[in-house]
C-alpha cells in the first residue's frame, strides 16, 4: 500500500514531506520521492529503497519551496527504480498515486499519439499526462484534474501539484483512502490521518468519488456527482506519540507489549463490568439472533475469524462459515435467510475483504465489520461495526490488532448466544468475567519473554517449523506459523494436531522443531498423544502450556513456554502472546527487518 502526503505550507516543504513519509513507512514500500514548487517550477527528488536514500539525495541537492507532495511506493507496475518512483510529472503537473489504474494502457497509447513522452513503466504516470492534456487545452487546474479523474478506471488516491500554482493542491479518492488535514493557514493531504499527524489533528476523510480542491484558506469537496459536499472534520487522537517506538526496539515489540491496554480498551467497550454483561452498540439492523454467520478476512484477520467460529458454535449454537476473502469473493456462495456477515480487517482497506463485503451487501446480507482504522472503507461501507481499539498498528505483522479482534469477537459470540437464548445470565457473567481478566493474563504471559528469547536462539537456525494446535488453538497455531514466516522468513506450517498422522508426520525429524499450543483444557490429553507420537520420532518439541500442562509434558518437551492458567474461553487471547514473542525474538536473532518485512505491505489494497 503506497503512502501519500501533500503540503500547502508556510515552511520549507521537503523536510516536512520526508517527516510525514516516515510515518507511512509501516505501510511497506520500496522507493520514495518528493516534489516541490521552486519559484513555481516543479522540482523532484526520488530514490529506490528506504527513505534514507531519498534523504541523501535531498542533502546533496536540497529542494526549496513551501508547497509539495511526497510518496512511498509499493511496486505494482514496474520495478522499484528511480524512474518508476513517484512523484510522476510533466513540466506542468506532478502527481502521487496509491492504487491501480486499470485502463492505463489505453490512456497511455492515446496520449503518446498526442505526442506525450513517458519516462516510466508505471500506470500512475498516465495521470500526470492526462491532467497536462487538459491544461494544454486551456482548462484551469480544477477542471483539468476533474476531467482526468473521471476518465480513470480502477482504484486510486492521488495528490496533484501544478506548476505556477503555489496555493493549489488537488486530491481525489476512489478505492484508496485520502485524508485532508486542516492546519493554521496551511493545508495537508495524506493517505491516512497518520500521514498528516505531524502537522495537525483536524482531519477530514474523503468519501468514494470525492475530489478535494485545497488552498491555504481551506478545502472545497466535490462528490462523485460533482456537487459540493460537506465532510465531517474529526480530531485524530492517534497522533505522533502513538506512532513512536518509545523505548522498544521495534514497533512490533511495542505493540506486543501494548496488548494488556489494547485488549482492555476493546473489551470494556463491549461489556458492562458492573453487571458482567455484554453491551453491543447499535448494529443497524444486524440481527444477532441469527441461525448462521459467515466470517471473512485475510491472513491474521482470517485466523481471528477462525477462532470466533469455535466460540459462536460452542456458545451460541449457530452454524458458522469462515473463508479467506480472496476465495470467498469468487465462490459466489448462497446465504441462509437468517444470516449475517462479519468482516475482520485491521486496516479496513484490504481489497479482497472489501470486495467480499460488497458482494454480501449486493446479496442483501447484513454486514458487520470488526475493524481498527476509523473511517476506513470497510468501516464506512459495512452496515454496522465493532471497532477494535488497538490504536494505529505500525508493525506490518499484526499483533495487538489480532488480540483486539479476538476481544471484539468474543463479546460478539456472547451477544449472539444471549440473543438466541442459548446463554443463561449466569453463564454470560462467567464469560464476561473471564474476558475482563484477560489484560492481567496477557501481562502475565509477557513475563515469559526471557525464556522465549533463549528458545529463539535455537529456532533461528531451523529451516522448517511445524505449529500444532487443537480446537480453538488450531487457528492460533496457524497464526503462530504465519507470524514466524512473515518476519523471520523461516518456513512454518500450522496443522491441526489430530491431522499429523494423515501425512505431515512424515516431515518429522530432529531438524524439524514442533511448536505445540496446548493449554491444559478438555482436548489436552488428545494433544498429548500427538506430542508423544512426534517426540518418539525425534522431534524437538516447544510446548506452550500452563503449569498443569507443563507437569504432563516435562519428559517429552525440549522446551516449555509457560502461560498462565486461564479460562478456556480466553486462552486464545492469552496464547497469542507467546507465539507472537517467539516469532518476534526469532526474527530479531535472524536480523530481518521486523517492522517492514521484505515483500510485505501493511495493508494489501490491491488484488
Ligand atoms: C498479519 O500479520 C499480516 N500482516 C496480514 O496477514 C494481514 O493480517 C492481512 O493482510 C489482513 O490485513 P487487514 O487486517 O488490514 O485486512
Amino acid at each position: 500500500m503506497c503512502g501519500i502526503i501533500g503540503i500547502l505550507g508556510s515552511a520549507p516543504a521537503a523536510p516536512r514531506l520526508v517527516e510525514a513519509l516516515k510515518r507511512l513507512e509501516y505501510r511497506g514500500y520500496d522507493s520514495a520521492g518528493v516534489a516541490t514548487l521552486e519559484g513555481g517550477v516543479i522540482k523532484r527528488r526520488r530514490a529506490p529503497g528506504k527513505l534514507a536514500n531519498l534523504e541523501r539525495e535531498l542533502a546533496a541537492a536540497p529542494l526549496a519551496g513551501v508547497t509539495g507532495i511526497g510518496h512511498t511506493r509499493w511496486a505494482t507496475h514496474g520495478a522499484p527504480t528511480t524512474a518508476n518512483a513517484h512523484p510522476h510529472a510533466t513540466d506542468r503537473v506532478a502527481i502521487v498515486h496509491n492504487g491501480i489504474i486499470e485502463n492505463f494502457r489505453a490512456l497511455r497509447e492515446e496520449l503518446i499519439a498526442k505526442g506525450h513522452k513517458f519516462e516510466s513503466e508505471t500506470d500512475s504516470e498516465v495521470i500526470a499526462h492526462l491532467i497536462t492534456a487538459g491544461l494544454d487545452k486551456g482548462e484551469k487546474p480544477e477542471a483539468a484534474a476533474i476531467g482526468a479523474v473521471r476518465r480513470l478506471e480502477g482504484a486510486f488516491g492521488i495528490a496533484v501539484l501544478f506548476a505556477g500554482e503555489e496555493d493549489v493542491l488537488i486530491g481525489a479518492r476512489k478505492g484508496s483512502p485520502l485524508a485532508v488535514g486542516f492546519g493554521d493557514g496551511e493545508m495537508f493531504l495524506g493517505s491516512d490521518a497518520i500521514a498528516v499527524s505531524p502537522f495537525t489533528t483536524r482531519v477530514m476523510f474523503l468519501e468514494e468519488g470525492d475530489i478535494a480542491i485545497l488552498s491555504r484558506a481551506g478545502a472545497k469537496v466535490l462528490d462523485a456527482d460533482g456537487a459540493v459536499a460537506q465532510r465531517q472534520i474529526h480530531i485524530f487522537s492517534g497522533g505522533v506519540a502513538s506512532v513512536e517506538k518509545g523505548n522498544h526496539r521495534h514497533f512490533m515489540q511495542k505493540e506486543i507489549y501494548e496488548q494488556p491496554e489494547t485488549t482492555g480498551r476493546t473489551i470494556t467497550r463491549y461489556v458492562n463490568a458492573y453487571d458482567e454483561r455484554v453491551e453491543m452498540p447499535d448494529l443497524d439492523g444486524v440481527d444477532l439472533a441469527a441461525d448462521n454467520a459467515i466470517i471473512i478476512g485475510c491472513g491474521t484477520a482470517h485466523y481471528a475469524g477462525r477462532v470466533a467460529e469455535y466460540w459462536l458454535e460452542q456458545i451460541a449454537g449457530i452454524t458458522v462459515e469462515t473463508d479467506i476473502a480472496s476465495e470467498f469473493r469468487y465462490r459466489k456462495p448462497a446465504f441462509g435467510k437468517k444470516s449475517f456477515g462479519v468482516f475482520v480487517s485491521q486496516s479496513g482497506e484490504t481489497a479482497d475483504t472489501l470486495a467480499a463485503l460488497r458482494y454480501c451487501k449486493e446479496n442483501a446480507l447484513k454486514t458487520l465489520a470488526v475493524v481498527n482504522v476509523p473511517e476506513s472503507t470497510i468501516w464506512r461501507e459495512a452496515d454496522a461495526r465493532l471497532p477494535t481499539l488497538a490504536g494505529p498498528e505500525i508493525g506490518v505483522a499484526s499483533t495487538k490488532a489480532f488480540t483486539a479482534q479476538l476481544s471484539a469477537l468474543a463479546a460478539l459470540a456472547i451477544a449472539v448466544g444471549r440473543a438466541r437464548g442459548a446463554l443463561s445470565s449466569q453463564e454470560e457473567g462467567r464469560l464476561v468475567h473471564a474476558l475482563m481478566e484477560t489484560p492481567r493474563l496477557i501481562t502475565d504471559a509477557l513475563t515469559a519473554e526471557p525464556q522465549i528469547e533463549a528458545i529463539a536462539h535455537e529456532l533461528a537456525h531451523a529451516r522448517d517449523v511445524l505449529y500444532l494446535g487443537r480446537g480453538v488453538h488450531y487457528p492460533i497455531a496457524l497464526e503462530g506459523a504465519l507470524k514466524l514466516k512473515e518476519i523471520s522468513y523461516i518456513h512454518a506450517e500450522g496443522y491441526a494436531a489430530g491431522e499429523l498422522k494423515h501425512g505431515p508426520i512424515a516431515l518429522i525429524d530432529e531438524d524439524t522443531p514442533g511448536v505445540v499450543v496446548a493449554p491444559h483444557d478438555a482436548l489436552f490429553e488428545k494433544t498429548l498423544s500427538n506430542m508423544q507420537e512426534v517426540a518418539a520420532r525425534g522431534a524437538k518439541l516447544i510446548v506452550i502450556t500452563d503449569p498443569a500442562g507443563a507437569a504432563a509434558v516435562k519428559d517429552i518437551a525440549k522446551h516449555i513456554i509457560l502461560a498462565p492458567a486461564c479460562d478456556a474461553f480466553v486462552a486464545p487471547l492469552v496464547y497469542s502472546v507467546p507465539i507472537q514473542l517467539l516469532a518476534y525474538l526469532t526474527a530479531v536473532q535472524k536480523g530481518t527487518d521486523v517492522d517492514q518485512p521484505r515483500n510485505l505491505a501493511k495493508s494489501v489494497t490491491v488484488e
